[in-house]
């Protein structure tokens, strides 16, 4: 080896003029890493030229409704390691998950105990459940934005819908109960026609995700977690392509034949049932946000 080879990385490194010094931090490290990862695999030309073309198309794939880079960060299990970095819950607090590109700002509200499905198709499930402090107290008035993909992998948005479906908020009352109707998510592909989709079929990985219900549950004085509920019986529970599943996070199903539901209501097709609690943490004060790093 060179002594170049060597040399230039604390001469980049020393080319930035003092200034934020957060900035200074993860740029140095930024060097520091790349240039180690140049010398650990001896990258050709070839290989460099391929890596500039392969982010100039990520980025191209790029939409307002198409977030190429953001996979491509799910995918490499760099999204969770953000999260699991900023989000150190207390022991017994429901965990995060990614949250996918399929949320979909301004899901209607609804009564407690809607069908929220409004007719996507897939199984019938009636959720229900409590979401509770970490004493275990009910939380009164704690939102749950609720969404999910249908009984064949696909959301509503991917169908061509304008119509929101299978997704709600829910507003809990005083006993912090939570019900609702929708249906038992399948599991699906993430989008796999991009350069993301490539690099997966190139390192021999799957593209799927098993199946989850999505919510972002909110509440006064706790801190907003985004988060999913699978179930137990879904596939790649141990493959998720973007590494969202926790084990804490993984629900019974429980399937009934056709009959009365748990809303009163007779159903002439099998359906499921799934209860998950939700515990939230208290919200976090500015000084201890920063005092987790
Ligand atoms: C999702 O769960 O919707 C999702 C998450 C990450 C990448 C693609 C999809
Ligand atoms: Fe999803």
């Amino acid at each position: 080896m060179t002594s170049r080879e060597i040399t230039i990385t604390e001469e980049a490194i020393g080319r930035m003029a003092p200034g934020d010094a957060r900035f200074g931090q993860v740029m140095t490290s930024l060097i520091r890493h790349l240039h180690d990862f140049v010398r650990d695999v001896q990258l050709t030309e070839q290989e460099w030229m391929a890596a500039i073309q392969f982010l100039t198309q990520t980025g191209k794939t790029c939409t307002d409704k198409r977030q190429e880079f953001i996979l491509l960060s799910d995918t490499l299990g760099v999204s969770i390691l953000v999260d699991a970095i900023n989000n150190r819950l207390p022991e017994g607090a429901t965990e995060q998950t990614v949250l996918g590109p399929y949320y979909w700002e301004g899901a209607p509200e609804m009564p407690m105990g809607s069908d929220i499905a409004k007719g996507t198709v897939g199984e019938p499930c009636f959720y229900s459940g409590r979401i509770t402090d970490m004493n275990n107290r009910p939380i009164k008035g704690a939102l749950l934005d609720i969404w999910s993909g249908d009984g064949e992998g696909n959301y509503d948005m991917q169908l061509g819908s304008n119509e929101m479906r299978a997704r709600a908020k829910l507003v809990t009352g005083e006993d912090g109960r939570y019900w609702f109707r929708s249906i038992k998510p399948a599991y699906y592909p993430v989008p796999t026609d991009g350069p993301v989709g490539a690099m997966l079929r190139a390192m021999g990985r799957h593209p799927n995700r098993p199946g989850h219900v999505h919510f972002i549950l909110s509440a006064p004085g706790h801190r907003t977690i985004v988060t999913h509920i699978f179930p137990s019986d879904s596939p790649f529970l141990d493959s998720d392509t973007v590494f969202g599943v926790k084990d804490t996070l993984i629900a019974a199903f429980t399937r009934h034949e056709p009959g009365i539901a748990p809303d009163g209501t007779r159903s002439d097709v099998p359906f499921h049932t799934c209860e998950y609690n939700f515990q939230l943490a208290p919200a976090q004060q500015a000084s201890q946000q920063q005092r987790s790093a």
